[in-house]
């Protein structure tokens, strides 16, 4: 007989999807919401930007816990601080208040750059897939920063790039109303870095679909190069797409990534549930 049990440690079990992005974790439901793995999960999670759960089918009081165990729970704004996950989905009758503003959600983009600190990770639930299209598409935003050459990386440094929501709406309604835009520019506008030095002392792109102007460059010139920036860190070698079977998780360094919804029908009944983790660190 033993004399001493020692305690046993669940490891934690994952294979690479992509090798500059993208991790599938094997382990069972039961040992993630056991919460011993959260501290190993974040740091694989800043590793490798994209960690799925493939058919691991939380339900929702679960992904709220299991997302408690990886950091602090970002409750949605219009939750009102309640603990509850948030429907993504494109179709209006689910979702009257925020499909019109999701469909800015189908191209690059990082969540809550309209915040000096963005949310640190979101979590993602596929209840619904879509009949066609709809995968997530995924960008490594420190593997594009890094893989740039060394000229490149000194010409950008210390740019300062405008964001503002207002900027995505043309890329799905190119006429707007003056009226609506307006709306969404009352949303806000902000000033970022282009290339954010966290305080791991790793760097990434803070680009997408918000940002338009590129401090003290021409507007020929700031278009061009917040396109060419998207063009290469949205390259194959940067992204991973994720095809959804019911019961995936995914959950996305926002801090370190691009996401966009690939196309799908707004009627099909495709339906994520999202959760989401406060963020840590001022974009710098
Ligand atoms: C989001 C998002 C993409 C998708 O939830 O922030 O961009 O595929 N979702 O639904
Ligand atoms: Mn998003």
């Amino acid at each position: 007989m033993a004399i001493a049990m020692s305690r046993t440690e669940t490891p934690l079990a994952y294979e690479d999807i992509k090798p500059n992005i993208g991790t599938r974790i094997l382990n069972s439901k039961a040992e993630l919401l056991a919460g011993e793995l959260g501290p190993q999960i974040r740091e694989l999670l800043q590793d490798r930007g994209v960690l799925v759960f493939p058919k691991i089918g939380f339900t929702d009081e679960e992904q709220i816990a299991f997302t408690k165990t990886l950091g602090t729970f970002a409750a949605e704004m219009s939750s009102e601080g309640r603990e509850e996950v948030h429907k993504v989905t494109l179709d209006v009758k689910e979702n009257p208040q925020s499909a019109e503003y999701l469909k800015g959600s189908l191209y690059w983009h990082i969540d809550g750059t309209m915040n000096q600190v963005p949310i640190l990770a979101s979590l993602l639930s596929c209840k619904v897939p879509a009949t066609w299209g709809g995968n997530t598409g995924f960008a490594s935003t420190y593997a594009a920063y890094d893989a740039l050459p060394e000229e490149k990386k000194a010409a950008i440094d210390g740019l300062r790039v405008r964001h503002g929501a207002w900027a995505s709406l043309f890329f799905y309604e190119p006429e707007p109303s003056f009226a609506k835009l307006k709306g969404y520019q009352a949303i806000g506008d902000t000033e970022l870095p282009l290339v954010w030095k966290h305080a791991s002392g790793r760097k990434s792109l803070v680009i997408g679909c918000t940002a338009h102007t590129v401090l003290d460059y021409s507007p020929v010139e700031s278009a061009a190069l917040l396109v060419e920036m998207r063009d290469w860190a949205t390259g194959p070698a940067f992204t991973y797409s994720h095809e959804w079977s019911t019961g995936d998780l995914v959950i996305w360094d926002n801090t370190g990534t691009m996401h966009r919804a690939e196309a799908y029908d707004p009627a099909c009944g495709r339906m994520m549930h999202r959760t989401k983790l406060q963020g840590e660190e001022p974009f710098e």
